[in-house]
């Protein structure tokens, strides 16, 4: 038996291959960039955004579904730990605005399946986290 307890858990765990490693280097950009335009004229959603920073706040969204999905975790290192309900905390955000949000990101997420960027399976697993931490943002009843 190895002695090398790591090196023994990675034959025997068989590792999930992140969904990072089975997209293009631009994907995340393109997805974020479909979001946020589709942001900036939602007449829910729009108020909300920072008009000084809004490329910041792409790079910050971009940033962190990047580290999420499994690429570098450059997010973290910029911004620490990503504590995202407490981000969101100074945002009004109930039923209408998790609504629009998740339609808005569905919609980007749809453009790259139909572009070919992203397998069905993939979208089903984005879909399925950007529902729950959607819901998980909310801080107002409606
Ligand atoms: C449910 C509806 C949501 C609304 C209305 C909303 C709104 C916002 C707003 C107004 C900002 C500030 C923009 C900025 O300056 O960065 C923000 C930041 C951010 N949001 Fe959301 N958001 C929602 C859901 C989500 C979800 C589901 C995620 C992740 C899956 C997410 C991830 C982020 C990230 C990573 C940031 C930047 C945090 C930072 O480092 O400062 N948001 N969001």
């Amino acid at each position: 038996m190895s002695q090398d307890g790591a090196e023994n858990e990675r034959r025997k765990i068989p590792l999930e291959q992140p969904l990072y490693d089975r997209v293009d280097p631009e994907f995340f950009t393109r997805l974020v960039d479909h979001f946020y335009d589709a942001v900036l004229v939602d007449p829910v959603l729009a108020p909300l955004y920072p008009p000084e920073d809004l490329d910041g706040a792409r790079e910050r969204l971009r940033l962190f579904l990047t580290q999420f999905w499994g690429g570098p975790q450059t997010y973290s290192d910029q911004r620490g730990h990503p504590r995202l309900r407490m981000r969101h905390a100074p945002f009004v955000i109930g039923e209408v605005q998790r609504e629009a949000w998740f339609r808005l990101m569905a919609n980007a997420v749809g453009a790259e399946v139909e572009a070919g960027a992203l397998s069905e399976q993939d979208e089903a697993a984005m879909l399925g986290y950007f529902d729950h931490s959607a819901r998980f943002m909310m801080n107002v009843e409606q």
